[in-house]
């Protein structure tokens, strides 16, 4: 483990963070990340050590259209534009509208403003259509309230053998839960391929069968 300090608090917050303070859009036992610890998830030192780029790059290419499920302040979403480049498209979707506004704001003005669509879905139902090659679900997975919703919908998003990687944070997510929402994907059409290295985190990339 390392030490505490300034630069390292915040991330030290989003990997052990259980999000018990009230917010509005959480009920008691999936507890949503509230937007103004947006920070914690997006800054330099998260970058350091989690590098969208490093871990993203290996499953997605140019031209890909990419969901970036939960995607909070964009802290993947930016980084994931540039993988597919002008020919890709990303959907940044998120439950709240403060963490689709803090990713707004970034991209106002920048070429990557056309190529991030940015969709706010409710709390058990994505509601978007449309032809996915990739999703990441980064540490919200354990914040929906019905998985086997969240997989049917994904299932029906993806293009045959299309890949969804699904990354948990280490410590309020036991190994356990992390094993069930495997399997619940199983039932869903879903096979895992690779359980990927996430620092600090439990990784699996699961393939649309
Ligand atoms: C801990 S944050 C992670 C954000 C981002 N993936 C990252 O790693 O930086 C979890 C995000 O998932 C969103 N979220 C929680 N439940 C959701 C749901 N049912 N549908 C969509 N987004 C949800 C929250 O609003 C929050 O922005």
């Amino acid at each position: 483990m390392f030490l505490r300090t300034k630069k390292t608090a915040p991330l030290i917050k989003v990997l052990v963070f259980d999000w018990r303070k009230k917010n509005p859009v959480s009920d008691t036992k999936n507890r949503v990340c509230p937007v103004e610890r947006a920070g914690t998830l997006d800054n330099k030192f998260r970058r350091w050590i989690q590098n969208p780029g490093k871990i993203l790059g290996p499953y997605i290419k140019e031209g890909m259209t990419v969901l970036d499920f939960g995607c909070g302040p964009g802290f993947f979403s930016i980084d994931i534009a540039q993988l597919v480049g002008e020919s890709g498209q990303v959907i940044a979707c998120d439950l709240q509208e403060g963490m689709l506004q803090k990713l707004r704001s970034k991209i106002h003005g920048t070429e990557l403003e056309k190529r991030i669509i940015l969709h706010q879905c409710q709390q058990t139902r994505i509601g978007f259509s449309g032809n996915v090659d990739f999703i990441l679900a980064f540490y919200m997975i354990h914040e929906i309230p019905n998985q086997k919703t969240f997989f049917s919908e994904i299932c029906a998003l993806l293009k045959p053998h299309g890949q969804v990687l699904i990354v948990e944070p280490p410590f309020h997510v036991s190994k356990n839960a992390f094993e069930e929402t495997i399997k619940t994907a199983l039932d869903y059409g879903f096979v895992a391929i690779e359980r990927p290295k996430v620092l600090f985190s439990k990784a699996v990339i699961l393939q649309k069968l």
